[in-house]
């Protein structure tokens, strides 16, 4: 159906428990994009940008366009925070997308952080609690784990499966994640390590739950049209598809799909003007397992229930039919909240480019992009090709 942008640039930062503070991170993950640029670009010629954060952590900075202004060197350009709880980054890429549609930039910055780990644990639970329900969740003790745990006991018993499938999508993120050099953990698990974790929010053990994680990253956009002036191999948004949901997911009808997924994906599939099989990868949002499950659910790759012994044939390891989260997903690479949908992108970047080094998908063409906020209250999808 047509471009609608093109990434030119990508950069990212090692996720993890890091020294360095926000200001630092942006500056490092935003410098690294533009060194990435092949032709060279310069932070004069951004036009537009866009930030997409939860908080800070502990530095809780408002107003926070400023400080990417500062950090990437563009005073004067407006900057625009973006906030959708873990589905920031996502919602940040169509805002950019949509800044290079106007036809009046011909460079636009998005850049997602997070500082997470500099905020003690309780204080750090009340913080991620305020994306989700405060009156019955939140403020009923009810954690995301514990949310996720309970989306993933009901799934077990619909479809009569076991733990295992749960068990295995840690599995294989954690392998993928060990090729990875910016990943948070860079460590094989085996199923065994997996299904005798420590229990978190049972079934959902230690295991099955992304880390809390700092980190930064930031992609470049140009019109396609004028991309090649940046690099030979832009990267090409094709479809943009967002969605959202009740809050509370007791007022769901069903705690088994995402409705914002499924229209997000919907959305960026009738625009891209492809089909399902088309997409040599999937990056996905598995802030925890039973999240992946969903996720290739409701994106349309497996019908009901069908994820579940999808995962367990190797359908999704990164030799598979469908490779998914081949950079280790959030579970192994991390999840600081800002920067996850963002960091999406730079995989796909490489990925499509065919600079991804040990954990290189075969062959891809075309790769889709899936960020959740919360439990499914905001969803964005985005489906993107090499030229
Ligand atoms: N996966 C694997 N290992 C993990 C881990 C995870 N998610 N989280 C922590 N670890 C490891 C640590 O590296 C550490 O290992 P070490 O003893 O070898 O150094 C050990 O487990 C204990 O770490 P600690 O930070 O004390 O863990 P914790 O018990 O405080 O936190 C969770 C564990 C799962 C509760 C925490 O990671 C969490 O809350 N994750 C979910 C974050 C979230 O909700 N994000 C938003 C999603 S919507």
């Amino acid at each position: 159906m047509g471009h609608r942008a093109a990434i030119v640039g990508a950069g990212h930062t090692r996720f993890g428990v890091l020294e360095d503070g926000p200001r630092a991170l942006l500056r490092s993950a935003v410098c690294a994009a533009f060194a990435s640029v092949d032709h060279g670009a310069a932070p004069s010629e951004v036009g537009e940008a866009f930030l997409a954060s939860l908080g800070f952590g502990g530095w809780q900075i408002g107003n926070a366009s400023a400080v990417l202004g500062e950090e990437a060197g563009i005073p004067g350009v407006p900057v625009t925070h973006v906030e959708n709880a873990c589905a920031s980054g996502g919602f940040a890429l169509r805002a950019g997308v949509r800044a290079i549609e106007t036809g009046a930039r011909d460079l636009v910055l998005v850049a997602g952080l997070e500082k997470m780990t500099d905020v003690a644990s309780a204080r750090r639970r009340y913080w991620l609690g305020v994306s989700g329900d405060t009156e019955w969740e939140r403020l009923a003790g009810l954690t995301f784990a514990g949310v996720y745990g309970l989306i993933a006991s009901r799934y077990l018993h619909e479809h009569a499966v076991g733990p295992e499938a749960l068990a295995e999508v840690a599995v294989k993120n954690h392998e993928n994640g060990a090729l990875n050099p910016n990943a948070h953990f860079r460590k094989r698990v085996t199923r065994e390590d997996v299904l005798r974790s420590a229990r978190v929010a049972d079934p959902l053990g230690l295991y099955d739950c992304c880390p809390v994680s700092d980190g930064a990253a930031a992609v470049l956009l140009a019109p396609a049209e004028t991309a090649h002036r940046y690099t030979d191999a832009p990267v090409y948004v094709d479809g943009l598809g967002a969605g959202s949901d009740r809050l509370a997911v007791q007022e769901r009808p069903e705690l088994t799909r995402f409705e914002a997924t499924r229209r997000a994906a919907e959305e960026a599939f009738r625009q891209a003007g492809y089909a399902r099989s088309a997409i040599s990868f999937l990056e996905v949002h598995d802030c925890f397992t039973i999240a992946e499950l969903l996720a290739l659910e409701d994106l349309g790759f497996a019908g009901p229930g069908e994820a579940a012994a999808l995962t367990l044939s190797g359908a999704t390891r990164r030799d598979g039919r469908l490779p998914t989260n081949p950079d280790g997903g959030l579970k192994s690479k991390g999840h600081p909240i800002g920067a996850t949908g963002v960091s999406q992108l730079y995989e796909i970047f490489l990925q499509l480019r065919h600079a991804a080094g040990a954990r290189q998908v075969h062959g891809a063409e075309r790769a889709l992009a899936h960020n959740v906020g919360g439990a499914g209250a905001t969803a964005a999808v985005s489906v993107l090709s090499v030229g």
